[in-house]
């Protein structure tokens, strides 16, 4: 539902509300559009491991799945990438899905933590932070605090990726039902910059049908000629 002509600002309780009635399934945590995600994974794979392979790789160490939901990204993106993956996600009922989706894989599960990202402050170095279709359920300021948190947990050559949908319109788009925005492109940038994050890579997701927005991913790592804290 689109709320322009109402006072929106995001509220984290009414997010986290909306997805406690979501059934733990790829459907339910892609808002019933689970047939996207072998496509939507195949776009990601391509990405990484273009970033993997690239000058100045980052190390397949430890990564971070945020807003990891039942853990889709983690089981089929990043432990087949990574030695270990620590996962977000503040939904109880995802959160302790995770552990039997990724089934036999398992034992590379890090750390489980249950806190939105609005609050999460990393504790170990990641060499890979993989952010997707959750940064909507942060506000402005909340989205760039973590950003820079972020920022300064990455190891030598750590890469944050953030895969969102953009809007069309160039404007935001507000949500009631789950409290969420959907930024524009430009947003995004503006964002990035403000945070001191360089883009080194962007794509555009190919393979997915007409009528939903456009969905990038972007590649970011610190611009050291001036960080900011
Ligand atoms: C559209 S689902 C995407 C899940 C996963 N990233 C994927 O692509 O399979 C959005 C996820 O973000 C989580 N979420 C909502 N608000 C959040 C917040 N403030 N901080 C972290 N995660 C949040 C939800 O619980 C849900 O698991």
């Amino acid at each position: 539902m689109n709320d322009n002509n109402e006072v929106f600002s995001i509220n984290y309780k009414k997010s986290l509300q909306y997805w406690a009635d979501i059934p733990p399934t790829v459907d339910g945590v892609l808002g019933g559009f689970g047939f996207i995600s072998n496509a939507d994974i195949e776009g990601s794979e391509l990405f990484l491991k273009s970033l993997l392979s690239s000058e100045n790789a980052p190390s397949n160490n430890v990564a971070l799945d945020c807003g990891a939901g039942i853990g889709r990204i983690t089981k089929y993106l990043l432990i087949p990438h990574f030695e270990s993956v620590d996962v977000v996600e503040p939904d109880e009922k995802f959160i302790n899905s995770i552990k039997e989706y990724v089934g036999e894989v398992a034992s590379k599960l890090g750390t489980l933590y249950k806190v939105g990202l609005q609050e999460f402050v990393p504790v170990r170095k990641y060499d890979v932070i993989w952010n997707q279709w959750v940064l909507g359920y942060l506000t402005d300021e909340d989205l760039e605090a973590y950003l820079k948190r972020c920022r300064d947990s990455l190891s030598a050559n750590g890469i944050i990726v953030v895969k969102e949908n953009v809007t069309s319109s160039g404007k935001v788009e507000k949500d009631s039902t789950d409290s969420s925005v959907t930024r524009s492109f430009k947003q995004y940038i503006k964002i990035f910059k403000k945070c001191n994050l360089k883009r080194i890579k962007q794509c555009k997701q190919a393979n997915f049908p007409n009528g939903i927005y456009p969905v990038y991913m972007f590649a970011l790592v610190p611009n050291n000629k001036e960080i900011e804290k």
